[in-house]
């Protein structure tokens, strides 16, 4: 096998010689790029020839992948070893929706029958509550549901609820996740206590911004109903159940998953249960199917034609190829319009480390900002930058094919524009044809000289389409996984640990400081800046 050192030279020497061509002319001189560089996976199709990668480099990347041991590594995942060594654990959000009578193991230790009990669980009280059979303290059913919950105990199930609403009950579901007092508060406006039920998601059960808002939900449901009957209006979904029941919940309404689920993977889990209450349980099945699918997809698709795997090469070509600092990804459909803030911490929270899993400095660039706006209205937003500005940012565009919401007119449009702009970006407009139409247009020589090289459009920028065929439960669970197993993959060729954050840690005990400063503690010592501040907001 290729040692990593030889697979990057060979690797830079491709994207030498792939910078050298335009994106557009690669479709002649390479006739079998569309089929080569377009894949089909767990009913999605992802298109990434219009990425500016030439065939040398798309195989430099696959040999990157195996010097970097990807297939062992995959296997190391699946199989439950520790691949998040830093926390001594195993990743293994597959198991979480495998079908029934799978046999993952974390750490050697059987987890599947614990998972099916799990959902088991969740498919109880999803049926319970949507039923009525599972009622408020006052005996009416539950008409709204407040999920309290940050990072992935809410990004995740944001994202699901906002894209398969319309398969939703009659339950309102709202997400509450900033300490900010505006958000609860907008979350409960016109809702009746007695027919609310708040689920709190937390991982750890102890982080502040949840807890905070756990206890605020709690004190309006107890101000309304009684103490004593709030808890009936509660449940909790937790890794440390513990903790849930010390802060008073009755054991069934605990929610329990594993130390072996990341929060930005966790979905899946029980964290998914305001979903599966909203959505009912048919389609949070269905949603964990589509995961399955796209997990026995990367499982066993060969390298150069498996999706995720593809994926990620072209995200490091772009990265560690041609230096691109930030990816945007634009759903042409609004109710994917949560993904890029998904994707930013699955992405950003995995990937942006500048150390390899030993503690060693990366020898290459890791991940890039990723950022996005639903199309088409990014479109009349940001993409002035993508056609003509000084930076390259590589585009995902995202579509669905049939959307049976709204008039089927609006819905050819938004596919057109998808379109449209892929190739818009991809084949410019050149300097020529620009001057010759203000030719024809009387223009006199001065003006043409100015305005020419203004309408010009270089091209030659790269983007990727994912196409869903429609927006079912199955198709968002495979999308997920999909962007989930592309990061992993990332991860491995990168040589970190895409499983811990310890980044977010510094700020969250500086706040702990500064918290008990703004409460009137003793001032401690800053800098000049930061203690000017906290006098200011002591006042
Ligand atoms: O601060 C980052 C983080 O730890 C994320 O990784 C996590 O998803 C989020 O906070 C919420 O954590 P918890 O589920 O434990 O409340």
């Amino acid at each position: 096998m290729t040692d990593m050192t030889s697979a990057w030279t060979r690797f830079d020497q491709a994207a030498k010689g792939a910078a050298q061509v335009r994106i557009d002319s690669l479709f002649a001189a390479e006739p079998n790029r569309l089929a080569d560089m377009s894949v089909e996976a767990a009913g999605l199709y992802l298109d990434l020839s219009k990425q500016a990668w030439t065939r040398e480099l798309m195989a430099a990347g696959l040999d990157l992948a195996r010097a970097a041991d990807l297939q062992g590594a995959r296997a190391r995942l699946f199989g439950g070893a520790v691949v998040n060594a830093s926390e001594d654990r195993a990743v293994l959000h597959p198991a979480l929706r495998a079908p029934d009578g799978a046999d993952f193991r974390a750490k050697g230790e059987p987890v599947s029958r614990a998972v099916e009990a799990g959902r088991a669980a969740m498919q109880a009280f999803a049926n319970g509550v949507q039923s009525g059979a599972i009622k408020g303290a006052t005996g009416k059913p539950f008409k709204s549901l407040v999920h309290i919950g940050i990072g992935g105990s809410d990004l995740g199930p944001r994202l699901v609820w906002e894209a398969l609403r319309p398969l939703g009950s009659s339950i309102d579901l709202r997400f509450v996740a900033n300490v900010d007092g505006s958000d609860l508060a907008a979350a409960l406006q016109g809702l009746d206590p007695a027919q609310t039920l708040v689920v709190v998601v937390s991982k750890t059960f102890t982080t502040e911004e949840t807890m905070a808002n756990a206890l605020a939900a709690r004190d309006w449901l107890s101000a309304s109903l009684g103490q004593d009957a709030a808890g009936s209006h509660m449940a909790a979904v937790s890794a440390d159940p513990g903790k849930c029941m010390a802060f008073g919940l009755a054991a069934d309404r605990v929610f329990a998953f594993w130390d072996w689920v990341g929060g930005r993977y966790s979905v899946w889990s029980a964290v998914g249960l305001s979903c599966a209450v909203a959505l009912g349980w048919p389609a949070f099945q269905a949603f964990l199917a589509g995961a399955a699918a796209m997990d026995s997809h990367f499982l066993s698709a060969p390298f150069e034609r498996n999706a995720p795997v593809l994926l990620a090469l072209a995200q490091i070509v772009n990265r560690n190829g041609f230096g691109r600092t930030a990816r945007t990804v634009v759903p042409y459909a609004q109710r994917l319009r949560l993904l890029p803030s998904f994707l930013q911490q699955l992405e950003m929270e995995s990937n942006g480390k500048r150390v390899d899993t030993f503690g060693q400095p990366l020898t290459r660039a890791s991940a890039a900002l990723v950022f996005g706006e639903p199309g088409t209205n990014g479109q009349h937003a940001y993409f002035q930058l993508l056609h003509q500005g000084t930076d390259i940012v590589p585009v995902e565009f995202i579509a669905v094919a049939h959307n049976d919401e709204g008039p089927a007119v609006a819905h050819t449009k938004l596919l057109a524009n998808v379109l449209a702009q892929a190739e818009a970006l991809m084949v410019g407009r050149s300097e020529a044809e620009v001057r010759a139409e203000l030719v024809a247009k009387g223009l006199d020589a001065a003006a043409i000289d100015s305005l020419a090289p203004q309408r010009t459009f270089p091209g030659n920028r790269p983007s990727s389409l994912i196409v869903l065929e429609r927006l079912t439960p199955q198709a968002l669970g495979a999308l997920i996984a999909l962007y989930e197993h592309k990061t992993f993959v990332e991860g491995v060729i990168w040589g970190l640990n895409s499983f811990d954050q310890w980044g977010v840690e510094l700020g969250k005990s500086l706040a702990k400081r500064i918290l008990g400063e703004l409460e009137g503690g003793a001032a401690l010592p800053h800098d000049p800046s930061t203690t000017s501040l906290i006098a200011r907001f002591r006042l």
